[in-house]
């Protein structure tokens, strides 16, 4: 989809952060938005945004761990603007333990909207987008999804599999005109890690670096991206020797502190 002129695009998690970013993004590549996330007034604001871009936005309050809400959210979509063009499943939670704490509530509770919220948009989505033969799904998952860093092993495993996820559809979708792309973006400045300090090397980026990145890979069909750049030593070094990884997350402390 390289023309996003009067596109519709869902994005979920839309009521701040890499979601608002990304919604504001579409609109000024000429796409209209219809947002989800379950605050309603912050959604709302997001939404006013976006109309004073000069683009439609549809705010949907939406629970993504609901299959039931993520039905409604594709249906009233496809009712308020008559088409659907591609979805965005960004919305997301930072759970963290180590393991030797973890129970497997908080492990439930970060699949539940870190995975299966990404996997019921997508099934929602998808008989629409294959019976028109074009369209784009974009799934944000997280350098976590490449590497995992203590002590998010909830995060990192909801991650991983919404990664393996996405690398599986991407292959099944081949030749139906709806591609697939998944997002891997390293530290972000938004208020899921507020409270956690970072090292220089691994320094916050604007929520809007990450936005731009979306919309280049619908625009261009890029299968995987990882943002920023130097991100992307680390999955090298994870590719090549594993063990020299788990030394740079040590030496550099990568996993951050509060
Ligand atoms: N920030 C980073 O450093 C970073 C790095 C790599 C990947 N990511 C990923 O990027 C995505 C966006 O994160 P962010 O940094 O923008 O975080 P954020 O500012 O905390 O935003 C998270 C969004 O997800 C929504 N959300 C959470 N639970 C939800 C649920 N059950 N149903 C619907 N919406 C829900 C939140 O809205 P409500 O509270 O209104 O529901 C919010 O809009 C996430 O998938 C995250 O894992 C972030």
């Amino acid at each position: 989809m390289k023309d996003l002129h009067d596109r519709v695009i869902i994005i979920t998690g839309a009521s701040g952060g890499i979601g608002e970013a990304a919604a504001r993004a579409f609109a000024r590549a000429g796409a209209h938005v219809a947002l989800a996330a379950r605050r309603a007034g912050a959604l709302e604001a997001v939404a006013a945004r976006v109309r004073a871009l000069g683009r439609e936005a549809l705010a949907v309050p939406t629970d993504v761990t609901r299959r039931a809400d993520v039905a409604a959210l594709v249906a009233r979509t496809r009712e308020h603007f008559g088409r659907l063009d591609g979805v965005v499943a960004n919305a997301g939670v930072y759970l963290r333990s180590p393991i030797r704490d973890l129970t497997p509530d908080l492990l439930e509770r970060s699949l539940a909207v870190n995975f299966y919220g990404g996997v019921y948009l997508v099934l929602e989505a998808l008989p629409h987008l294959l019976a028109q033969r074009e369209g784009h799904i974009v799934l944000v998952t997280s350098m976590d999804g490449k590497k995992g860093l203590p002590p998010d092993a909830p995060y990192v495993a909801a991650k991983f599999a919404l990664s393996g996820f996405g690398d599986v559809l991407r292959q099944e979708l081949h030749g139906t005109g709806v591609g697939v792309s998944t997002v891997f973006p390293g530290r972000v400045d938004t208020p899921m890690i507020a409270d956690l300090k970072v090292p220089r090397i691994s320094a916050k980026i604007p929520p809007e670096a990450v936005a731009q990145a979306i919309v280049r890979a619908v625009q261009r069909n890029r299968a995987e991206v990882i943002v920023p750049f130097q991100a992307r030593l680390l999955y090298w070094a994870q590719c090549f020797a594993p063990r020299l990884a788990d030394w740079a997350v040590r030496a550099f402390r990568l996993q951050g502190w509060v």
